[in-house]
């Protein structure tokens, strides 16, 4: 069969690399790709972006199926362009996609359903927002309402920074549209997980643990990223937690949406942050919903499955994820993203990448902003590589992967040296 995977970063090589493998796959095209699946086997890019010309495009090749990888088309509604042409998707409808695409239906989404978020308000006017900060006090969260590609959340430390957020976002207009509306939460403390499950609507599926490392530098310091690593599986969702998880806040997530009709079908990614005590009953809040898998997360994630994903996939789309399993390889996958030079500002392009080793069982470089012409691969976004590998114990993947990271050559590389760290640390 032939598939059609949409986005161009780290996710979407990992995801098209895994439904590549099975024996099912004679082709998959990623739309538009980078350099990672244009160098790939059994795959090539097409530079088509416009929902129904991918959809024409799905009908005249005979695609059996749609993964859709980023938030952007998800949120334009490309799932209901596809099924209305009686295509099959993987992806949440425009309207379920809202979870991600604005906060503030998100929070009054968890508020309505009893699920477990920090404390908020919403606001369109500047004003009333400074009254609520300055009765709130610091550390305070300021959050875009709207999509802003990571760069639309302020963990403001005092009440100056707080302030100074909301006349960015609502009095100049610093995030667009996406700022016009501006959800202020209680700054949480603890430790964050990525939660991610697939859905058909009804049956869950959980994937792997992973966690994600959102600042730039060593420790936890610098600004926040899209993700400069990560790795599954992540030791602070224990059994308990996941346990937890899904009761608290996975199934009544799906069930809500059911209620509110409007099922949730896609990849649901709970941003979790769990507070510090005894695992039965230390708290456990929504950061955010995303309604796509993680990047990087995605990275680790797929080197560990070791099912037929187009399988799984197929019970999603047909909504049989009740029968669906994917086994995990029991090792800790580790990821590393190289990021070019000056991001996450303004990231310079277009330098060349070299010594990038051959894929391994137990180490694959995925491609996100890397571009091939004329046999060169050069750099052509923020983030650039994620350097994957796969060992028995954390600090074994972490050396197999920065072996890896040390071999690649581009001006400017970025990355961090300590992807993994939560995870080698006494718990
Ligand atoms: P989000 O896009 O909502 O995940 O926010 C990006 C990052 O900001 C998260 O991964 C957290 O590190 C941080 N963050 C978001 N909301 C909060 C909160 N209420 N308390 C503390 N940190 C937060
Ligand atoms: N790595 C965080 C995200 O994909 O949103």
């Amino acid at each position: 069969m032939k598939l059609l995977v949409i986005g161009s970063g780290g996710r979407e090589h990992a995801l098209a690399w895994r439904l590549s493998q099975s024996m099912r796959v004679a082709h998959v095209y990623v739309a538009p790709g980078n350099g990672g699946t244009a160098l790939m086997q059994k795959a090539s890019n097409i530079l088509i972006s416009d929902p129904a010309a991918l959809a024409e495009f799905a009908i005249s090749n005979h695609i059996a199926f749609t993964v859709v990888g980023p938030e952007a088309p998800l949120a334009q509604g490309i799932v209901d362009v596809f099924r209305a042409k009686g295509l099959k998707i993987f992806g949440p409808t425009q309207a379920a996609a809202q979870l991600e695409s604005s906060k503030d239906f998100a929070k009054a989404f968890m508020v309505r359903h009893n699920i477990p978020t920090a404390k908020y308000q919403t606001f369109t006017d500047p004003l009333s927002a400074h009254v609520y900060i300055d009765s709130e006090g610091a550390p305070i969260v300021i959050k875009a309402d709207g999509l802003a590609a990571g760069k639309g959340v302020v963990v403001a430390m005092t009440a100056a920074e707080a302030h100074q957020a909301v006349d960015a976002m609502l009095g100049d207009g610093s995030m667009g549209t996406a700022g016009a509306r501006v959800v202020i939460e209680q700054c949480l403390l603890g430790e964050e997980a990525s939660f991610i499950v697939m859905c058909d609507g009804k049956h869950i599926l959980p994937m792997a643990t992973s966690q994600d490392h959102k600042r730039l530098k060593d420790a936890d310091q610098g600004p926040n990223t899209g993700g400069m690593g990560a790795y599954s599986p992540a030791p602070v969702v224990s059994d308990i937690i996941h346990a937890r998880v899904m009761r608290e806040v996975i199934e009544p997530t799906i069930q809500g949406m059911q209620a509110d009709g409007i099922p949730f079908t896609g990849f649901l990614y709970a941003g979790l942050m769990i507070g510090d005590g005894d695992d039965a009953t230390r708290s456990i809040k929504v950061l955010e919903f995303n309604c796509r898998m993680g990047d990087p997360e995605t990275q680790p994630i797929m080197m560990r499955v070791q099912s037929d994903m187009v399988d799984v996939f197929e019970h999603a789309v047909n909504g049989t994820l009740d029968q669906a399993k994917i086994d995990w390889d029991p090792r800790t996958a580790l990821g590393v993203v190289m990021a070019s030079a000056n991001y996450p500002s303004t990231p310079r392009l277009g330098d060349v990448i070299t010594g990038i080793p051959a894929a391994r069982s137990d180490c694959v470089v995925f491609h996100a902003g890397t571009i091939l012409k004329d046999g060169v691969l050069s750099t052509s976004g923020g983030r650039v590589l994620c350097v994957t590998a796969l060992d028995d114990s954390v600090r074994a993947t972490q050396q197999r992967a920065y072996e890896a990271v040390h071999a690649i050559k581009f001006d400017g590389a970025q990355f961090r040296s300590d992807i993994g760290w939560r995870a080698l640390g006494p718990r």
